[in-house]
């Protein structure tokens, strides 16, 4: 007893100093922490907001999950019914146009009528989305400069990524498909669409608004939109850009909370183009029937 409180004083001394530098340690690793973000967002202004998309995960705001179609009045719906015939008939004749789309590199800089573009945009925009947010911007560029500058972003990030980012097996993969950094096309196309998925949007109060499966929203409105230009008669090809979001979403003035999916050079096929002859899977391979 005596010696305990003997030491009693000794380890209450040695408790606080175990405090005070637990405590500092973590007002340094703070400091560390704020000093190191804010260093960043300073030398490349886009990486946080481009970078890290995790509006799904982090959503907070659940009460608007379905706010936009519950405060809207249903009304009926009868979409045409085809006979069975029909039916039939159009289903082949849909899968022939389709199965007749290709991703073409060899683009004419014929031109093509404005308003088949702002048609085809309109379809796209009638894709399905997560609360009708219709999280898609739909950017086409015609300006023979900017699509000059898109090319040289676009041009510089592929040569970098074929030559560091991807692993060989990936770049003789492609080497298949005739493709390299070298993209003329972004050039020669009459336009280019670039699609952005707006990650959240705003409410009339200023608040943030969620835009729940912003990204696979976004992806089925490319998927409508590939199908109205096969629809029309004209090609692209996708493309995914890695790494040129930031930089084109500032060459076009996009706001921070969109976000590059997508680029597509959009024109007729040029007179010798040519397309790898690939084979589709079989039904067999692609369905299972339960
Ligand atoms: C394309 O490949 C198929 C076999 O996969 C072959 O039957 C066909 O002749 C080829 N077409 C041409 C134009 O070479």
């Amino acid at each position: 007893m005596v010696l305990f409180s003997s030491l009693t004083p000794v380890f209450v001394a040695v408790l606080c100093a175990v405090v005070v530098f637990i405590h500092k340690s973590f007002q340094k690793k703070d400091r560390d922490s704020k000093t190191g973000s804010k260093s960043t967002a300073e030398s490349r202004p886009w990486v946080d907001e481009d970078l890290k998309d995790d509006t799904e995960i982090n959503s907070k705001d659940e009460g608007d999950w379905a706010d936009s179609e519950e405060d809207v009045p249903h009304v009926p719906y009868a979409p045409e019914r085809y006979p069975a015939d029909v039916q039939l008939q159009r289903s082949r004749e849909f899968h022939t146009l389709m199965n007749n789309r290709r991703s073409v590199r060899f683009i004419s800089p014929e031109p093509v009528p404005r308003e088949v573009i702002d048609n085809v945009i309109r379809t796209a925009g009638t894709s399905p989305s997560g609360a009708h947010t219709e999280p898609w911007t739909f950017v086409v560029v015609a300006d023979i400069e900017m699509k000059h500058r898109i090319r040289e972003i676009v041009e510089e990030e592929e040569e970098i990524n074929y030559r560091q980012r991807m692993g060989d097996k990936w770049v003789s993969d492609l080497r298949k498909m005739r493709t390299s950094w070298v993209k003329e096309y972004l050039d020669i196309a009459p336009y280019l669409i670039l699609i952005f998925k707006k990650t959240y949007g705003m409410h009339a109060s200023g608040k943030k608004k969620t835009h729940y499966y912003n990204e696979i929203s976004v992806s089925i409105a490319c998927g409508i939109l590939l199908a109205a230009l096969q629809n029309v008669g004209l090609v692209t090809v996708t493309s995914t850009p890695l790494n040129c979001g930031p930089p084109l979403r500032l060459l076009l003035r996009r706001p921070a909370n969109e976000k590059l999916l997508m680029l597509l050079p959009v024109g007729y096929p040029a007179k010798d183009a040519v397309v790898p002859n690939l084979t589709r899977k079989s039904l067999d391979d692609i369905m299972v029937f339960v």
